[in-house]
């Protein structure tokens, strides 16, 4: 991303926004403004101790809900950039608490791309989920709304219109009650549960997320949805790499829980360009329009498309981890190896 310098992130508070926030200090430094929006003081309080305002000038911690409009309203003046990664995320909490989900995940995303528009943001990156991808649950499809929101925010006839657009990844290596670091916990009482011995599921590093939402703010034209080319892994090996002495207890998937993740389905085939390290589902063509979007898009990143039949799952990818792959990417992220535990 080519000198941002004034950047809100929703959530900036969360195991992405605060790594993000690094990143962006560290990189740019002729940021005039990053804005850190999220609700809760405590979490502000211990992200201050880390990246101060002292030591950075350009931070800004703002308290804020992205279900409260007028206070978005308050903290996008003058920002030209935002990256919007505040959501509720954990699978079963939605389940019991629908309502609460929606109001953040889907009225939350149309406050913020409604208060972008009249405060004339240029980008706009919000982070889904490959959950979204034939959503069987209630995070899914709440994150699978937003993600239509933000496209179809991008057909908005209003000028100057903001660049929206989404990235899509799956679990994050060593985020917050995600699957290696409950193994990491588990190991100590030397049998790992396992959902289910076929589960597998792509590898995405912190630092691969963030790199996708900078090439999304940079090179997008409205309206994509950027999906990484990533590795995948299977839970087997994880238990593996992680505690190959651990007897293993096979709890069953949870409701609405996938054996593979599901990045991109057949039906959006027909709309998906490969480029080198990413694939781009490309925005239905509005209505009205007479030319087709495949064609732009393919010129504006240098995509080819996909075959009519693709589908990106990790049970089907043709790129896969092995046991001392995953003890790398564990060593890398999480400073965990067998030989230090
Ligand atoms: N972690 C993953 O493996 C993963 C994978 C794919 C996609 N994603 C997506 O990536 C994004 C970031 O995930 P994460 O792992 O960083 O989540 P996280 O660690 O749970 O952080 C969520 C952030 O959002 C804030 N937040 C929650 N509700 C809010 C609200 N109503 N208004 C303002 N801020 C709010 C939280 O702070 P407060 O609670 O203080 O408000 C926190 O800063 C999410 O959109 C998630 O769906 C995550």
């Amino acid at each position: 991303m080519r000198n941002p310098t004034t950047v809100l992130v929703t959530g900036g508070t969360g195991s992405f926004g605060q790594e993000f926030v690094g990143t962006l200090l560290a990189r740019y430094p002729h940021l005039t403004r990053l804005v850190v929006f999220s609700r809760d003081e405590q979490k502000q309080y211990e992200m201050s101790q880390l990246f101060s305002p002292t030591q950075y000038p350009c931070l800004r911690y703002v308290i804020g809900d992205v279900r409260d409009k007028d206070r978005l309203l308050d903290a996008l003046q003058g920002i030209e950039m935002v990256v919007h990664a505040a959501a509720m995320k954990h699978v079963h909490i939605a389940e019991y608490n629908p309502f609460e989900c929606v109001k953040t995940n889907i009225l939350g995303a149309q406050n913020l791309i409604e208060a972008c528009i009249e405060r004339g943001v240029q980008r706009v990156v919000a982070l889904s989920t490959d959950k979204a991808a034939n959503a069987t649950g209630l995070y899914g499809a709440t994150k699978l709304c937003a993600d239509k929101l933000f496209i179809s925010a991008s057909l908005a006839e209003v000028s100057p219109k903001p660049i929206f657009s989404v990235v899509r990844y799956g679990n994050v290596v060593g985020a917050r009650g995600s699957v290696i670091p409950f193994f990491i916990e588990k190991r100590k009482e030397g049998v790992l549960p396992i959902t289910h011995p076929d589960m597998t599921r792509f590898s995405i590093t912190p630092q691969q997320g963030i790199d996708l939402v900078l090439f999304a703010l940079e090179r997008a034209l409205g309206g994509e949805i950027f999906v990484p080319k990533l590795p995948s892994y299977r839970i087997l090996d994880v238990a593996q790499a992680i505690a190959p002495d651990c007897e293993h207890r096979i709890v069953g998937i949870r409701q609405g829980e996938k054996i593979h993740e599901e990045m991109i389905m057949p039906t959006d085939a027909l709309s998906t360009l490969e480029l080198e390290k990413h694939y781009v589902i490309v925005p239905p063509e509005p209505y009205y329009s007479t030319t087709s979007n495949m064609t732009r898009y393919a010129e504006h990143h240098g995509g080819k498309p996909v075959a009519t039949d693709f589908a990106y799952t990790s049970g089907e990818n043709t790129d896969w981890l092995s046991i001392e792959g995953l003890r790398q990417v564990m060593q890398e992220v999480l400073k965990f190896s067998l030989a230090s535990s």
